[in-house]
């Protein structure tokens, strides 16, 4: 078991290729919201091992931009998509600015309320006029639930699930069968995540609220939602 709130400061394995189906429903949404940018230059900001690039290689083909702050997945991914994609190693320098944006399960990962609202303000910048931010993320409302891929200490009752605590930090526990990995997430709730990114001067495109499509009695919902998807636009 890996328990460490660093956890993707330094962990380069965890996302293999093969990935439980609701989290590749997530990326296959996200990049039909971004289908209608055509094929233009999109920045995966926190791409990890850039399976949401990998899993929706047939169907969307634009121009990826990567970016980590874990250099050495960054790397790995650049590597292991070039065979797919037109990809590039974000370059800061460049001053770019970009048709669409990706924050894919990265939320959760930013530990402070403030570094959050940073990186935002620096999407916002690194966006052009017109341009759209897709996040997905697990559904804040559903955090206690038990879905197929992933629970979670509230889940467990290790934990009281306490709302409105923002940055709250919490245990995700990850993979379908054993869900053998876990790590620190943070929790915050819905409206703190709309409201920062409206003051922030983003206009709200949509929502989505994705269901499970887990096959696993136990842990499917029909009802509930794993991940949520917000579109906004600059
Ligand atoms: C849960 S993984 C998600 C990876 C990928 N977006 C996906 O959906 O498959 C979160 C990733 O965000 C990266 N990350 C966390 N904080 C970041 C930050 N402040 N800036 C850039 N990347 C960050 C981590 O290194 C990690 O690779």
């Amino acid at each position: 078991m890996v328990e460490i709130e660093e956890y993707w400061m330094i962990n380069n394995d965890f996302f293999d290729v093969k990935k439980e189906d609701s989290l590749i429903d997530l990326y296959k949404r996200i990049v039909l919201e971004m289908q209608d940018l055509g094929g233009c230059d999109i920045l995966d900001y926190g791409c990890g091992a850039g399976l949401l690039e990998y899993h929706t290689r047939n169907i969307y083909k634009p121009n990826f931009y990567l970016h980590d702050i874990n250099k050495q997945i960054l790397k790995k991914a650049a590597d292991f998509l070039g065979e797919y994609h037109k990809v590039y190693i974000y370059n800061p320098e460049e001053k770019r600015k970009f048709h669409g944006i990706i924050f894919c399960l990265v939320d959760v990962c930013i530990k402070n309320n403030q570094s959050l609202i940073d990186t935002y303000e620096e999407i916002f910048k690194l966006l052009k006029k017109g341009g759209k931010l897709c996040i997905g993320t697990t559904h804040p409302c559903f955090r206690d639930e038990s879905f197929h891929g992933f629970e979670t200490s509230f889940t467990r009752k290790e934990q009281r699930f306490e709302y409105f605590t923002e940055s709250l930090p919490f245990k995700l526990y990850y993979g379908v069968d054993s869900r053998s990995i876990q790590f620190i997430d943070h929790h915050r709730s819905l409206s703190f995540t709309l409201n920062t990114l409206l003051k922030i001067g983003f206009t709200l495109y949509s929502i989505k609220e994705i269901k499970d499509t887990g096959v696993s009695i136990d842990s499917f919902h029909s009802q509930k939602s794993p991940f949520i998807l917000f579109t906004l636009k600059k």
